[in-house]
């Protein structure tokens, strides 16, 4: 059985400016920065990511950004690139949040081939999947995810596939307070690792990370991160302070 390192991230989304962003940074370095049991990213907003950069320096905490363009330069006003993610010591990317594919239309097409730039720029994407509550109660969940999933990863080399991060957010759940159940949640996570096995392969499969994302907190957090198929969190409202991350951070260690 492969053990699979627990992922932590903050999504910090439009959240924080540069300064704002340091001292939290720095908090959590300070709370957390030497640990190795698991994987820590904080994802600032752009404006912010060069500054917390530094301030994760000589720290285990890594950099990623919220989002990215998919092609490296040119003509895309307002829009980044992965070599301008990697100039600031980017490791990840949070790549089709659903608040981007409401928000800002983004297609799984689109997201696709961002997925595909971020893995040839070294970049781990941090790709987010997940049904409104108007397709949950339509019994569409799975689907829903399949086709998100399916779509998103086309054209993924075996070989890079173990470098990308899966995560499973419920937009119902998201800022809500209303949490998947560990069933709910472990049920689409398994669900997930079975397309990854058809896509993959068994290996490939097992190796790669699904975070679970939506209202997760230290209340929560303990049951989510038992289950089988749960290899972390991708946490927004809770990562704003340093120590609710912490703890949850701290949940994810002592996770079996
Ligand atoms: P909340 O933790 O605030 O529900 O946000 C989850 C999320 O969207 C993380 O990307």
């Amino acid at each position: 059985m492969i053990l699979r390192k627990k992922l932590m991230a903050g999504n910090w989304k439009m959240n924080r400016t540069s300064t704002d962003a340091v001292a939290l940074a720095q908090e959590i370095v300070v709370a957390i920065g030497k640990q190795a049991e698991v994987d820590v990213v904080v994802c600032p907003p752009f404006t912010a990511l060069e500054s917390v950069g530094k301030a994760l320096d000589g720290s285990t905490v890594k950099l990623g950004a919220q989002n990215m363009h998919s092609e490296v330069s040119g003509a895309f006003t307002g829009e980044i690139s992965a070599p301008m993610l990697r100039a600031f010591f980017a490791t990840h990317v949070i790549l089709g949040h659903s608040e981007r594919r409401t928000y800002f239309g983004e297609s799984d097409e689109f997201i696709n081939k961002k997925v595909i730039a971020a893995l040839k720029h070294q970049l781990r994407p941090i790709f987010c999947v997940g049904e409104t509550l108007a397709e949950r109660e339509a019994g569409a969940t799975l689907k829903v995810v399949q086709t998100q999933t399916e779509r998103g990863l086309e054209g993924v080399s075996k070989e890079l596939a173990t470098s990308v991060v899966i995560a499973y957010e419920p937009v119902w759940a998201i800022g809500t307070g209303m949490v998947a159940t560990s069933e709910q949640a472990q049920e689409v996570h398994a669900f997930i690792r079975s397309l990854l096995t058809k896509l993959f392969g068994e290996h490939v499969a097992q190796k790669v990370r699904i975070l679970y994302g939506g209202s997760m907190k230290s209340a929560n957090a303990a049951e989510l991160l038992g289950q089988k198929d749960i290899d972390g969190g991708l946490i927004g409202g809770a990562s704003l302070e340093a120590r609710s991350f912490v703890e949850l951070v701290k949940a994810a260690t002592v996770a079996k």
